[in-house]
């Protein structure tokens, strides 16, 4: 979307000085610099992005496939949010070794924890290959032209990735009116080193989620290891600390409302040409069904969360995760109501037509054929959200659903070749689903699931298996009872869920095995009804809104010739500007700017799942004993917010000020904004961050880890 416009009319936001607003791309941030340094920026542009000296670029990652990271040592040093460790952490410990719960300090490298599975991607470069991408394509048309486009793609990632040394990513940007490469080292040997306990690194739990005022130290660090010559390795003990191009120095001078802030990091997606057709259906359909789904699956989970503590270390992530986006389709839902984004939308589509018919631009046609998309997909709009919240919601859904490609294959051709590549995909999704395997909340999972999938996708859209099996043909009332003996039978029947079973399956896979088993005929009645009768409309609806999307972007650039625009995010990195600003989220009410640790105090409650806090955490505010963290008027200030534009992925993102210093580590948006995703809200749209005073504050004092912060480079 461009930068201006969009929200509650032009002349409310042509004229604003302020950026706040877009998202914009490292390598082609020239027009915007000068607006950054009227806000106060004093680097260089090269400063920012360059790729033969060190920039700012060069000490953000992309951490763990879906969060930022920043570098903040010489020797590796990585700082994200909590939340984005939360993982890694749970995975790391046990009812004995609780560092979830009990927080944890590295105070020597040797205390480091290889965390398995997590990455740090270094943006090397990106280059502008649109043209490239036209040329593969040339005239052709349609599913041709698809098919050229992505060979054209795996091409140029493949000449790019240098024999495989580079992660090398082709990305579609302004809806696919431009396409850059990106390329990335990727390093795999990364380790845990210091985190708060839980009580503080998610303080506020689900409650203050999502919402400002806000008191949670969000933070959790890592290390960077890497081979003797400085370039990625698998883990090694002998590997070193990463010797990194650039890092961020840390700034505890504090900061001031109207400061310059600055947020690098890599934000997943935004929906900002989404029109109003769109919206409906997600206001009428998607939204509604995945909160009652996720209310259903998230109070099975707590169940057996809270009754054992090896089932709660088991399952806390992903009940973190269903958590998050619960509570975020709850706000989005309020506030793209509450702020009328239809109605804009509306007005703003209006515009376009007119504008189109006037100067015969050849777009006229482009919001019925929008709202003739919608309305056909409606029908089976719940029918999808129930196939990917709800199905697949239970562990063994998840596995059997992998062993349909196997049937296929063996009830057609069941060539060796094919037979071994199919039992080793459904080998990998049983060994990644057993992970968090907890038999007692999976049964429950299952039964709720199935019910609520009977019960809420159009009868006539229901997989087979629910009169040929469940219910069976007299059509019994499908009852809780009905459910849950069904879902015994099946978890006792299948091959599944026992080892030795499931090797001997995959030895010699059979189709009368198949057909024997309940839990394989369950998943693969729902695989096939889905993916015969309704995926087949979801791609035609998703290439369609390709296509729209692509038009719609390129005719509103058209129309605004000379505005700056920037795309939807896509998970590539990106710098948004701004300052730390306040907010009214109400008539007559102030939001301050910051939060303090005497208001995180006044939050405390004892054995509180969300609002307990630790002892010595309560001991250091009643001795004032801050050190050199507190701000000036004498108190240790918690979080801030600012008014950059930032969404899911940039968790963990540095906030920088003007000097290029770190201020903070993004970890948050707010309540009043969550409809930012669709339409950005200049006036109500805040980051919420974790003062980087704060995070040193519990370092150092709480943590007892000096280590670490000698390690920095702290500029007072
Ligand atoms: N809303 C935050 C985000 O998406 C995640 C916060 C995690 N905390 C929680 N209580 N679930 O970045």
């Amino acid at each position: 979307m461009k930068k201006l416009l969009f929200a509650i009319g032009a002349a409310l936001l042509t004229h604003s000085a302020k950026a706040d607003e877009g998202m914009w791309i490292p390598s082609l941030i020239g027009k915007n610099y000068e607006e950054m340094k009227r806000l106060g920026l004093k680097l260089s542009k090269d400063d920012l992005y360059n790729i033969n000296n060190a920039s700012l670029k060069d000490a953000v990652v992309q951490f763990g496939g879906g969060c930022t990271g920043e570098i903040i040592s010489s020797k590796g040093l990585l700082l994200t949010n909590h939340h984005c460790g939360y993982g890694a952490i749970a995975a790391l410990s046990s009812v004995e070794k609780n560092y979830l719960d009990n927080g944890y300090w590295a105070k020597s490298m040797s205390e480091e924890l290889p965390a398995e599975g997590i990455t740090a991607l270094f943006l090397q470069n990106i280059s502008d290959v649109t043209e490239q991408i036209n040329a593969a394509v040339g005239n052709a048309q349609g599913d041709e032209a698809a098919k050229l486009m992505s060979e054209g793609i795996k091409k140029i990632e493949k000449e790019a990735s240098n024999s495989g040394k580079l992660v090398a990513n082709v990305k579609e940007y302004f809806n696919g009116n431009q396409y850059l490469l990106l390329t990335y080292k990727r390093y795999t040997d990364v380790r845990f080193v210091a985190a708060p306990p839980k009580s503080l690194g998610k303080f506020g739990g689900d409650t203050d989620n999502w919402m400002w005022p806000r008191h949670t130290s969000d933070f959790s660090i890592f290390r960077v290891y890497a081979g003797k010559d400085n370039e990625p390795a698998a883990y090694s003990k002998d590997n070193e600390p990463l010797k990194p191009k650039k890092y961020l120095p840390v700034s505890i001078k504090g900061n001031q409302e109207k400061d310059f802030a600055m947020i690098m990091g890599y934000p997943g997606r935004t929906n900002r040409y989404e029109v109003s057709y769109g919206i409906d259906l997600a206001l009428a359909e998607t939204n509604p069904a995945i909160v009652d789904i996720r209310t259903e699956r998230l109070a099975i989970m707590k169940k057996h969360m809270d009754a054992d503590k090896s089932v709660y270390l088991k399952l806390t992530s992903r009940y973190a995760s269903i958590a998050n986006y619960w509570k975020y389709y709850i706000g989005q839902t309020e506030q793209l109501k509450r702020l009328k984004v239809v109605e804009q939308k509306k007005a703003e589509e209006k515009i376009f037509s007119q504008w189109s018919a006037d100067k015969k631009a050849g777009y006229d046609n482009l919001m019925q054929q929008y709202e003739k998309m919608y309305a056909d997909y409606k029908p089976y709009a719940k029918h999808a959200t129930y196939y990917s919240e709800a199905f697949r919601a239970s562990c063994l859904a998840r596995i059997a659903s992998a062993v349909e490609p196997l049937e296929k294959v063996l009830r057609t051709s069941p060539v060796k070749d094919s037979i071994d590549k199919y039992v080793k995909v459904l080998k990998m999704a049983r060994s990644m689903n057993m992970k968090d395997y907890d038999p007692a909340t999976d049964k429950d999972l299952f039964a709720a699931m199935s019910k609520m999938y009977y019960n809420n996708v159009s009868k006539n859209q229901l997989p087979d298996i629910y009169q040929e099996v469940i219910l069976g043909k007299d059509d019994q009332d499908a009852s809780n009872e009905l459910f849950q003996a069904y879902t015994k039978y099946v978890y006792k029947n299948t091959c599944l869920l026992d080892s030795a079973e499931f090797e001997s399956f995959c030895t010699k896979p059979t189709l009368s095995a198949i057909k024997r088993d309940p839990a394989l005929q369950y998943a693969i009645s729902f695989v096939r009804n889905f993916e015969s009768n309704y995926l087949p409309k979801i791609e035609s609806m998703n290439k369609q809104k390709k296509d729209l999307s692509k038009q719609y972007a390129k005719g509103l650039m058209e129309m605004k010739k000379g505005q700056l625009f920037y795309p939807d995010a896509n998970s590539t990195m990106r710098i948004s500007y701004g300052q730390v600003l306040a907010y009214a989220p109400q008539d007559a009410v102030m939001y301050k700017h910051f939060t303090t640790l005497d208001g995180l105090l006044a939050k405390y409650k004892a054995g509180d799942d969300e609002f307990d806090l630790p002892q010595d955490l309560m001991q250091l505010h009643q001795k004032k004993d801050f050190g050199q963290y507190a701000d000036a008027d004498g108190s240790i200030h918690t979080c801030f917010i600012t008014n950059n534009d930032i969404t899911g992925g940039n968790s963990g993102s540095p906030v920088i000020n003007a000097n290029g210093e770190l201020i903070g580590c993004a970890f948050d948006g707010n309540w009043e904004a969550m409809s930012g995703d669709i339409a950005f809200d200049k006036k109500y749209k805040r980051t919420i961050v974790a003062d980087i005073r704060f995070i040193l504050f519990l370092i150092d004092k709480m943590g007892g880890a000096h280590n670490l912060i000698t390690e920095m480079d702290v500029r007072k």
